[in-house]
């Protein structure tokens, strides 16, 4: 009996340190995204794995689920707040509910370029804006950049007149949908999986994207034109969980700070790259057209784009409209 019972005795000790060995297990990061590997985004993550299991190797594990293998857009952010996936980079359009003030980098034809871009998220104004959701428990933690984008459709855009009548795709934004209203476009939200889909089966005739989603995503099969606008930003913004985030142990949160520092250089300095290489790979592929604008005609469409600004002014605040303005002068 005793003999039993101490052999019940060790098996619960046994059980114990299992347990105490489940409790060392790492912590496990999952990093879900919607676009393909080949991306900005895409490259971002995969880096940001291979420096943790590199530097954190046993504490730290990162799974990485491109995409929209796991969640999609739309069940993302929710995923993310119930504690389902610790890191995603929502592109800067799919925050409106969270808060108006990122509706700011969906205005059209607001930066000149990316150095602008840089300059402005940079600034007070761009670093404030990562600590805008913290009430409902997302923290920022970087800007990535995928790019400028573009207009694709089955007809060729020169000009604001031809986007008529025209259904296009846009991203869950309401300065996107105003932006192809302005053009007297019909904008259709859809979720960033369906894209292709929606352009193969003529649901919507047009989207718009940088060149790296367009390729990875193979949109420019289904899509004739391209039209080099470079009329709008696509950058993301990685975010966690607030509460996750700043319950890491100090020791794991000080180096994924540091890496996230790093893998946020690489990613903003190779993103363009990988926009020219998917650009020269659509050229190579012969789907499709790339038109490229005179100024008098990029001229017509920022003009006819450029009135929705003042019909967000009030939610973004004219101040932070004004800032990012300011970044398109270099200091
Ligand atoms: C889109 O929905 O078009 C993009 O936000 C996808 C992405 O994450 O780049």
């Amino acid at each position: 009996m005793l003999k039993s019972f101490c052999k019940a005795a060790a098996c619960v000790l046994a059980l114990g340190a299992s347990g105490l060995a489940l409790a060392a297990d790492p912590i496990i990061i999952k990093f879900s995204h919607v676009v393909a590997e080949q991306t900005p985004k895409g490259q971002g993550a995969l880096m940001f794995k291979k420096l943790v299991e590199e530097r954190l190797a046993g504490k730290v594990r990162v799974d990485v689920y491109p995409n929209s293998s796991l969640f999609g857009d739309g069940k993302e952010m929710e995923a993310l707040l119930s504690g389902d996936v610790q890191l995603i980079a929502p592109s800067l359009a799919k925050f409106e509910q969270y808060t108006p003030k990122l509706q700011l980098f969906d205005l059209p034809f607001l930066f000149n370029d990316i150095a602008a871009v840089d300059r402005f998220q940079l600034s007070p104004e761009g670093q404030n804006l990562l600590k805008s959701m913290e009430g409902k428990n997302i923290t920022g933690l970087a800007y990535w950049h995928n790019g400028m984008k573009q207009l694709s459709a089955n007809k060729a855009l020169r000009e604001p007149a031809d986007a008529r009548g025209l259904k296009f795709r846009v991203q869950a934004s309401a300065v996107l949908e105003e932006q192809f209203k302005a053009v007297r476009a019909n904008p259709r939200k859809m979720s960033f999986a369906e894209v292709y889909q929606g352009l193969q089966t003529g649901v919507v005739n047009g989207a718009e994207n940088p060149y790296s989603n367009i390729y990875s995503q193979k949109m420019h099969e289904v899509q004739k034109f391209i039209t080099e606008t470079d009329h709008g930003l696509l950058d993301y913004m990685l975010i966690t969980n607030t509460k996750f985030w700043s319950g890491l142990p100090a020791d794991v949160k000080t180096e994924l700070d540091k890496i996230i520092v790093e893998v946020t250089a690489q990613v903003n300095k190779d993103a363009e790259k990988l926009n020219q290489d998917a650009k020269k790979n659509i050229l190579t592929a012969k789907t499709t057209e790339i038109i490229t604008l005179t100024p008098e005609q990029r001229g017509k469409w920022r003009e006819a784009m450029k009135p929705v600004w003042a019909k967000f002014e009030a939610p973004i605040g004219a101040d932070l409209i004004k800032a990012a303005d300011a970044a398109n002068q270099a200091q």
